[in-house]
Parts: C-alpha cells; sequence; structure tokens
C-alpha cells in the first residue's frame, strides 16, 4: 500500500480527493478536538468549510441537540456554543449533541476530503486507532496536513511530524508492504528530528507559540498526549462518527468511557 502525504489541503479540492483514502491530521486542535467531543459521546460532528455554512445548517436542524463548536484566530466564533478547545467537549456538554464543526484549517481540510472512500481523522491522541485502521483496510491512503490557510505560510510542522510517525508505525511492521513517496519520506524524516518530544515541538511550532499568547496553552499538553483518546473518527455519509474498532467499517457504537482533558 502506498501513503503519500500532503503536507498543506490548500492546494487540494473535493474532486481530487474522490474515492481516495484520507486521515485528516490537525494536531493543533481540531484532530484533538473531534476526538475528545466524539470519545465523551457527541453523536456526530458535521464538520463544515464556512461560518456561512455553519450557520446555514444550522437553520435546518433546530433544537437542543445541536451545538455550533469552532474557531476563527484560536478563538470561540461569535454566536458559537464552543470554541476548538479539547477542554470545552465534556461530557456534560457534549453527551447526545450533534456539533456543527467550523475551524479555520481542519474542518476545512475534512470538508474537502467528503467524497473519499474512507475519511478518518487522527492526531498523536489516537496514533494507533489510525495506524491499526490504515493495516486492516491494506489500501492507499493519502494522509492530508491541514497545515495552515494563512498565505504563503502553509506548512504546519507539528502535523508532518504527526503524519511521519503514522508512516514509522506503518513500516515498523515488518508484515506491512508500505510504498512511500517522497513526501511521505520527509514527514518520517521530521517525525525521526522532532518526534523525540512532542510537547516540546509543539511549544515551539508557530501555531503552538499562537496559542500559548492567547492563553490557551493547556491544551497542548493534551494534544501532545499520545493514544489517550484511543478512539477513530470516521465519516459516515456527510458525518463523522466513532468506528467500532473492529469489523464493518460502516458501524458505529455507543461511545466510550469518558475522557477528562
Ligand atoms: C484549525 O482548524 O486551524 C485549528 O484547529 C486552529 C485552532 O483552533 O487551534
Amino acid at each position: 500500500m502506498r501513503i503519500d502525504v500532503s503536507f498543506s489541503s490548500n492546494h487540494l479540492d473535493e474532486l481530487q480527493l474522490r474515492d481516495r483514502n484520507v486521515v485528516v491530521v490537525d494536531v493543533l486542535r481540531a484532530s484533538t478536538t473531534v476526538a475528545t467531543a466524539l470519545a465523551n459521546g457527541s453523536r456526530e460532528i458535521i464538520p463544515v468549510a464556512s461560518i456561512e455554512s455553519a450557520v446555514k445548517i444550522s437553520g435546518s436542524l433546530f433544537g437542543e441537540v445541536t451545538l455550533r463548536g469552532g474557531e476563527r484566530n484560536g478563538k470561540i466564533i461569535e454566536g458559537f456554543n464552543l470554541g476548538n478547545s479539547p477542554r470545552e467537549y465534556t461530557e456534560a456538554t457534549v453527551r447526545g449533541k450533534s456539533i456543527i464543526f467550523c475551524t479555520t484549517n481542519g474542518s476545512v481540510a475534512m470538508s474537502r476530503s467528503r467524497y473519499a472512500r474512507r475519511l478518518v481523522v487522527g492526531g498523536f491522541v489516537n496514533m494507533s486507532a489510525v495506524v491499526n485502521f490504515i493495516k486492516e483496510e491494506q489500501s492507499d491512503f493519502l494522509i492530508i496536513c491541514a497545515g495552515k490557510s494563512n498565505g504563503l505560510r502553509s506548512f504546519s510542522i507539528e502535523d508532518a511530524v504527526c503524519a511521519g510517525m503514522m508512516i514509522s508505525e506503518l513500516t515498523k511492521d515488518k508484515g506491512q508492504d508500505v510504498e512511500l513517496t517522497d513526501s511521505s519520506r520527509a514527514a518520517i524524516a521530521l517525525f525521526k528530528t522532532f518526534g523525540r518530544s512532542i510537547l516540546k515541538m509543539l511549544k515551539t511550532s508557530d501555531h503552538g507559540q499562537y496559542l500559548e499568547e492567547i492563553g490557551m496553552g493547556e491544551d497542548l499538553k493534551i494534544c501532545a498526549e499520545i493514544d489517550s483518546i484511543p478512539v477513530l473518527p470516521f465519516q459516515q455519509g456527510t458525518v463523522i462518527k466513532l468506528r467500532r474498532d473492529s469489523g464493518s467499517a460502516d458501524a458505529t457504537t455507543e461511545p466510550q468511557a469518558a475522557v477528562n482533558v
């Protein structure tokens, strides 16, 4: 199976991603927040690419079962119920709720991947769940690093290191026939260089520094914890739900024990 990496989603569109197998990685913080929300009992995440879409969708889904979550510049969007800190997505807040999710890069990458054959959301917190899923599927995968969408700066080191760790875990298993590409080799090299202390790498990253500046430094520790939220956010139709550990790829289970982040 060939494992490729895109270091940004800016140049990708829905048609290019149609029928591909995709892992969307947005370590800081969308992937971590989606995993936390689902682990804490959220019914589903509905990723959208813009605030306008979020407003439009929430107009058609009324009632208390729907929340709007997301950020601009790392802060809660006016009129939304939740920001993008995993600490906000507690069991008390999200259990049983559908969450319309709009972030600057992560939800955009998820939304661009909506016609993928398989779409899963990954970060450090659910590393093994993603790696095991890829092994199980035995198909080519594209790991999309959400990166940044502001002008010339499209690369985010934390997403690239996470992609590199996923591929390193896959290649460690000698039973796996993994074909690498230039970008997947580059991701592995970044993981080897910066992966020794994930938290340190996050703290020195552009976005990590910004999150610390706006008082969200605690989130970095949550996002750095390998396998702390062992769930697999998996797209079904237009929403992202929890996937059962094994068996049918289209089945979901009731949420597992809540995670306190
Ligand atoms: C994004 O989608 O760009 C982020 O997850 C930003 C953040 O809230 O840290």
